[in-house]
């Protein structure tokens, strides 16, 4: 087992919000944004959920199947369409609650899964509005996420058995890095990762149980569609696709790596 970081709770918090911090679009590229750089492709996300549907598995199914009791309550925060947590409410024919601050991504969950309740919103700040669960899940959300203590804390607060939070090993956008200094001469940062993420869960307390694995998917089908988020991420008009999808080509950015992501959870007792 990997070991883990002795320094406080605090410490821990305060390093993940000053590594987020660096990973701002510096002010005169953002400015010269057609589209918010930061944003998700909500057909993107719907493709991931039917392929999860179709095929549900992996770390993150089994550990919140583990603690969901049939019929029982499973909350996702940053559900986006309903990849991670509709396949495991409908195994359980459980309740899902799928908080999200995106009402795009609301919509087509609802379209998808009728029978959801849907609550949009900022988490934590709407933690509030939303009923506690058997399991409260998370993924793919925490590199959104500044306070992530405050994040983990309402989490958890709304969770009657466990918690589990997906996410990938390093930052979403890593891949991008080299087209960042060919575009724009910026060198992107490397922290924080997921390790960081889970010393805070155990700094905070939490038994975290946690297991790092191959993605299942890829991140994009194509170089075009690398480069149609890539215009995106780095500010750029997107008529200059086929000239960043040749640059992907060119520094290596495309095929991309295999990607590994981490499953942690933590029991709420
Ligand atoms: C990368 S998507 C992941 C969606 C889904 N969990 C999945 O695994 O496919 C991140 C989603 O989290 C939402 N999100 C990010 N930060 C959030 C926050 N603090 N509160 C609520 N939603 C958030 C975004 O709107 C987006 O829909």
């Amino acid at each position: 087992m990997t070991e883990r970081s002795t320094d406080s709770p605090a410490a821990l918090a305060a390093r993940w919000r000053a590594d987020l911090e660096r990973w701002a679009i510096p002010a005169e590229i953002a400015a010269n944004a057609p589209v918010n750089p930061w944003g998700h492709a909500v057909d993107r996300f719907a493709r991931r959920t039917d392929a999860s549907l179709a095929r549900p598995g992996g770390p993150t199914f089994e550990r919140v199947l583990a603690a969901l009791p049939e019929g029982g309550t499973l909350l996702d925060v940053g559900a986006g369409t309903g990849a991670a947590g509709l396949p495991a409410a409908k195994d359980r024919r459980a309740r899902l609650i799928a908080v999200d601050e995106n009402a795009g991504m609301l919509a087509r969950l609802g379209e998808l899964s009728p029978e959801a309740v849907t609550i949009e919103g900022r988490w934590p700040d709407i933690a509030d509005k939303v009923p506690v669960a058997d399991v409260a899940m998370c993924a793919h959300v925490v590199f959104n996420v500044p306070d992530l203590a405050e994040f983990f804390a309402a989490l958890t607060a709304h969770a009657r058995r466990r918690v589990v939070v997906e996410l990938p090993e390093e930052h979403p956008t890593s891949w991008a890095a080299p087209l960042w200094a060919h575009f724009h001469g910026v060198t992107r940062p490397v922290t924080p990762t997921a390790r960081d993420a889970v010393d805070l869960a155990a700094a905070m307390g939490h038994d975290v149980d946690e297991e790092t694995y191959p993605a299942p998917d890829d991140l994009f089908e194509s170089v075009e569609e690398l480069a149609g988020s890539a215009c995106r991420r780095l500010c750029l008009d997107p008529a200059r696709a086929a000239e960043v999808a040749d640059a992907a080509l060119v520094l290596g950015v495309w095929p991309l790596p295999p990607r590994r992501w981490t499953t942690m959870s933590w029991e709420v007792c």
